[in-house]
């Protein structure tokens, strides 16, 4: 579906000569994480070698995905940049804001009327700009990119934690929030810290009831949520060649679990497969032609624990399906040990429904799999016990699976197929008597079982597991049940084994689709207009914030002194707030609500120094702007840690906070203050912290010479007319002050387009 092969080919081009240059600086073979990472530095080949979770690297992506939820201030935002088209390959994906509830097609016709401003924006901005736009209905993102842009040895940037599925073919996909898929789009660079690298080796044969899912429940067990953070995951060993490039995506989809930068797979035969299979045999006949550098040199299988930085063994032949959970992924329980866990800790064993689908498992392989288990509830006198869903990952396995008979199937079962959309995995299930909050059990194959995660209720006890195990546990509507050693009673009475599941890893007749859901951009967008309505309160276009004033800043007041923890769900709240995600105005409103402030140990209630009344933070703010005085928000350690969530930055420098001044910074956030054009300082002297005052005027002096590594002046004028001077450091470099001075990064990018 217009996939870049030209892009492609470029890439393919230029690698050879940049391994072989990296090999050389760097003095040794390399993985396979190590060459896609080396080819596509921002400076072309490389001149220099990285430290592994130190060095921060500036890259160049292939590609950018975004879904409808995140895409609208990424896309809103790149408006601002005034290019006339994306720098780089871009998609956009409109699959969140779906509720999975009556049926596929009424739901879907339910969301594209309560959506239709925010689809008929994101329609009209991806004609104008070269974005692939696909409706409502095509599918959940990371299920199209892997069938139509993924591609072996690619490097992309995706608006979305799953975006790292695109491992299963041998990219290096990494979540971003949208400012920087805004930057990629807008022709800038991407800075990443050079990932550390952990190896698994996986021996043996995927056989019986175990699947891929099963190596990253097993391996979400060994590292837990936060095993990963800050790693590229590699998966090698003969496991890996004799599994299919969709189960490939399964694990590297749940690499999101473990925390993991990204999942990777060097290039096998089960990749060519795939790429044949889905209409793109030219990329697999580019990427045979540079096999060796698809994958990592021969030297680091051979001698793991000397190139990665961890190594973990899994033993396919032995290992047992998993089901993990409640409430956290990384709570792994081999199948024959659910009884005894279950009974101990008191997990409801009644199983009410079992869901399969979503990104993370909706491949052909995974849906005739788990078929194959529901033919044999009819065959063997089985009635299904517990409720069952699916949620098809795109309309071409949707359509695939209807030809042939899978749908039919699982409606004989009592299956009800909801849209190709996010659906249940992201709490848009609209489950009855959900409402009530009763305790009990589902099980299903998405990625993530967080309390309300998929219906809401915080009593409900999610399993995640494969589709074959999902769809067993279903028919027995138990559980502890053990398919690979228990037997079920069938409507006669009679004793009854499940056989495994058997299923095609592609579909024999080919994939079909009849209307994919693709909408291709305007060859010449110019005159395509955005559509967005004045009066819309989910969208707001952007106006450019205002370059510096060209002075110091003084009387700025103090809005608020944040006490502890201030995340960036504490600056901009999720929830109810979501919806405003593309209207900068209306979720302004939300502005560090969540902040306790360190006077009156309360949150949301700060001193206005204009009336020397308390109120709500954004009203305060508000006040403040409205008198066109400039304040300053203070806070604590590793202010700003959590999401990259750019509205965290977008807010504050809308409602006209001038600085950001605190003892640590997570650097995300400082990066997307900066890149706003907000001054984030933080205090040369932690101490510091306590002399600010709830009245003070606070000035920041020595802007005129604000260059990289050197201090500024901070003047606290105290309300009893004493004041105190401080030092505050900062990291700017000389890009980002330039970023400062023009009033953010995109005013730069759009005073240059045309030069
Ligand atoms: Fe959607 Fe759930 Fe995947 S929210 S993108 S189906 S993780």
């Amino acid at each position: 579906m217009a996939f870049d092969i030209e892009m492609i080919k470029a890439v393919y081009e230029r690698m050879p000569a940049r391994v072989e240059a990296a090999r050389k600086l760097v003095g040794r073979p390399l993985t396979l994480t190590e060459k896609i990472l080396y080819s596509h530095l921002w400076e072309g080949t490389p001149t220099q070698t990285f430290e592994r979770g130190k060095s921060y690297v500036d890259f160049a992506p292939d590609r950018v995905a975004m879904q409808d939820a995140t895409a609208q201030m990424a896309l809103l935002q790149f408006m601002q940049a005034g290019r006339p088209k994306v720098a780089v390959p871009s998609t956009v994906h409109c699959d969140h804001l779906i509720e999975a509830k009556v049926s596929s097609a009424t739901d879907l016709a339910v969301a594209v009327d309560k959506n239709k401003e925010v689809y008929d924006f994101l329609s009209s901005v991806s004609d104008k700009y070269g974005i692939g736009f696909w409706k409502a209905g095509a599918g959940i993102i990371h299920q199209v990119v892997i069938e139509n842009y993924a591609f072996p040895g690619g490097m992309m940037i995706g608006t979305d934690s799953h975006t790292v599925n695109a491992g299963g073919l041998g990219m290096i996909a990494i979540g971003v929030g949208g400012a920087d898929a805004c930057d990629v789009m807008a022709g800038l660079a991407w800075e990443l810290k050079f990932p550390k690298l952990i190896g698994v080796k996986l021996t043996g044969k995927l056989n019986g009831w175990t699947s891929a899912k099963d190596v990253i429940l097993k391996v979400a067990g060994i590292l837990t949520v936060k095993g990963g953070t800050g790693a590229v995951v590699e998966y090698f060993g003969e496991g890996v060649t004799s599994m299919s490039a969709t189960g490939k995506g399964t694990i590297a989809n749940m690499g999101a679990e473990i925390g993991a930068t990204t999942s990777t797979f060097g290039y096998d035969e089960s990749m060519a497969r795939y790429l044949t299979a889905t209409g793109r045999a030219d990329v697999a006949e580019l990427a045979n032609g540079i096999k060796e550098y698809l994958t990592a040199d021969p030297e680091v299988y051979a001698d793991p624990a000397t190139y990665f930085d961890q190594v973990i063994e899994i033993d396919l032949d032995t290992l047992e399906p998993h089901l993990n959970g409640p409430f956290t992924p990384d709570l792994a329980t081999p199948i024959s040990q659910m009884k005894e866990l279950a009974e101990k800790n008191g997990w409801p064993t009644k199983v009410e429904v079992g869901l399969i689908g979503s990104c993370t498992n909706s491949s052909y392989e995974d849906i005739s799999r788990a078929a194959s288990l529901a033919k044999q509830v009819a065959a063997k006198g089985l009635k299904t016990k517990a409720e069952y869903t699916i949620t098809p990952g795109s309309e071409q396995v949707r359509y695939t699976i209807e030809r042939d008979g899978f749908i039919d199937t699982f409606e004989s079962i009592g299956g009800k197929v909801f849209s190709n959309a996010c659906g249940p995995c992201i709490g848009q299930w609209a489950r009855a008597g959900a409402e009530k909050g009763e305790k009990n059990t589902i099980v299903h194959s998405f990625n993530r079982n967080f309390a309300k995660r998929a219906d809401g209720n915080p009593n409900t006890y999610a399993f995640v597991a494969s589709p074959e195990l999902v769809t067993a546990l279903a028919i027995a509507g138990d559980l502890t049940f053990n398919p690979l050693t228990d037997y079920l009673t069938n409507e006669a009475g009679e004793q009854v084994k499940l056989d495994p599941p058997k299923g095609d890893e592609l579909p024999t007749k080919g994939f079909a689709v009849e209307d994919a859901g693709y909408q291709a951009p305007a060859e010449d967008g110019s005159s395509v207009v955005v559509k967005v309505s004045p009066t819309s309160d989910r969208l707001q276009l952007l106006e450019p914030f205002t370059p510096w004033e060209g002075t110091d800043l003084k009387g700025l007041k103090l809005l608020i002194k944040a006490k502890g923890k201030c995340t960036t769900d504490h600056i901009s709240m999720a929830g109810p707030w979501l919806k405003y995600r593309g209207h900068l105005d209306n979720i302004s409103n939300n502005m560090l609500i969540g902040a306790l402030n360190y006077f009156n140990e309360k949150t949301d209630k700060v001193k206005n120094q204009l009336t020397g009344e308390y109120g709500p933070v954004p009203a305060t703010q508000r006040a403040y702007k409205a008198a066109g005085i400039g304040s300053i928000v203070v806070g604590d350690q590793n202010y700003g840690e959590g999401s990259s969530r750019e509205h965290a930055a977008m807010e504050p420098r809308h409602l006209g906070v001038r600085a950001v001044l605190v003892k640590s910074f997570a650097r995300i956030h400082e990066t997307n203050l900066k890149k706003q054009g907000m001054l984030a300082l933080t205090f040369a002297n932690e101490a510091d912290y306590d002399k600010i005052q709830e009245n003070d005027s606070i000035d920041i002096n020595g802007l005129a010479d604000f260059a990289p590594g050197k201090p500024l002046e901070i003047v606290l004028n105290h309300e009893d007319g004493s004041s105190d001077t401080i030092v505050a450091n900062h990291s700017y470099n000389d890009q980002q002050i330039e970023w400062f001075k023009a009033g953010g990064a995109l005013n730069i990018i759009r005073a240059s387009v045309g030069k």
